[in-house]
């Protein structure tokens, strides 16, 4: 049952190991007769024809959600994509053409900023769908159309199966939106939701694997300071694994884009500092190679996180790495998600915090 704690130490254990049924629960209901469907929320496929703009607002890890999101529609789909941080969205002018549909994603749909950035692209023309957990929630109400996780509640503040949810939706959406723009066959089209129906499944060979994350984990317990690096989907998921381990384990975690170290924050990297590297990305791997190299001739202290086909060259120790099952690149940063919500979760855990509820942090943000 999804109530209490069942079993585990703290809510946001449990809620990591519901990731397999979360993600399940929220695919089914979009595919009908083996395609997607959004027929059922009444979106209508103009939404997803090319050249529309699509401008994704959240907050923290529905954000975070949202720069996937984006890699997502792009690669598939040829439909330019923004990603704004709610709080920040009514500052800036944004541009609302006729035909901008904005995606807001939010676990509680109770979030004061992304509620106001709603309101404000609402009176500019924009289209809203939003995407959000919790069912009859403020930001449902006030969108013209809704698209819900089927999560269940999420109780400890560090959200984790809202996320990979969210992200279930993008795959979903970005699938769609590909196929009713002629960009992907029908094949190509259910050979992707055959691997989106592989995530729960595979998510379970990661849970399998936790003890070995715990020990893994031990790098960060003596450091204050802390650096993640990847390029591409894996940068935008390094975020998110960077925010996990900032939010309840208190260690202040960058997140770089591998290429951009050398533009300064590589002055940083000293002996000892504990680095994540995220190698998923077969194109990317080579160029990834090299960034690793420069940060363990400063003396870094690696982690290395990738998959089997990638392994051989990283020249980085059994006992650092944690080799991710295969999936197609683009799916990735499910199975690397868990890896980092993990690595968050034995860190505080492991220090003795109170893991559900990090301090000055509350789960619904009604202030802005
Ligand atoms: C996630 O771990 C954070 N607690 C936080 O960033 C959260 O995602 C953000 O406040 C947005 O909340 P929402 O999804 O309920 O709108």
């Amino acid at each position: 049952s999804r109530g209490g704690k069942g079993g585990y130490a703290f809510y946001m254990e449990k809620e990591i190991h519901e990731q397999p049924d979360a993600i399940k629960d929220t695919v089914a209901p979009h595919i009908v007769d083996g395609k997607t469907s959004f027929e059922a929320e009444g979106i209508p496929n103009s939404f997803f024809r090319e050249n529309q703009n699509i401008v994704v607002i959240a907050c923290g890890t529905a954000m975070h959600a949202g720069l996937i999101g984006q890699q997502l529609f792009h690669t598939l789909a040829n439909i330019h994509t923004d990603v704004a941080v709610a709080s920040e969205f009514t500052y800036t002018n944004p541009v609302i053409k006729p035909g901008t549909l904005v995606i807001a994603v939010s676990q509680s749909g109770e979030t004061v900023d992304t509620i106001e950035a709603i309101k404000y692209a609402k009176k500019k023309g924009a289209k809203v769908l939003s995407i959000v957990n919790v069912k009859g929630s403020t930001i449902s109400d006030i969108s013209d159309y809704c698209i819900y996780t089927h999560a269940g509640p999420e109780i400890a503040v560090a959200s984790t199966k809202a996320y990979t949810s969210q992200l279930t939706v993008f795959y979903l959406l970005a699938i769609h939106a590909a196929r009713l723009n002629g960009l992907v066959s029908e094949e190509e089209s259910s050979k992707f939701l055959n691997e989106l129906q592989r995530v729960p499944e595979v998510i379970g060979q990661i849970l399998e694997k936790k003890e070995f994350v715990k020990k893994m984990t031990s790098k960060f317990l003596l450091s204050e300071n802390a650096f993640m690096i990847g390029r591409g989907l894996d940068y935008s998921l390094l975020l998110e694994g960077s925010l996990k381990l900032k939010e309840i384990s208190y260690v202040h975690s960058e997140a770089y884009a591998s290429g951009e170290l050398k533009h300064g924050t590589i002055a940083l990297i000293t002996d000892g500092i504990p680095v994540v590297a995220l190698v998923t990305q077969s194109a990317l791997a080579s160029k990834e190679y090299s960034n690793i190299r420069e940060v363990q001739s400063r003396g870094a202290s690696m982690i290395l996180i990738t998959r089997e086909s990638l392994y051989k060259d990283m020249n980085i120790p059994e006992d650092d790495t944690f080799i991710l099952p295969e999936m197609d690149d683009m799916f990735m940063p499910f199975p690397a998600a868990v890896v980092m919500q993990l690595i968050a979760y034995y860190t505080s855990y492991t220090k003795g915090f109170d893991v559900d509820k990090p301090r000055n942090l509350a789960k619904v943000v009604t202030v802005e």
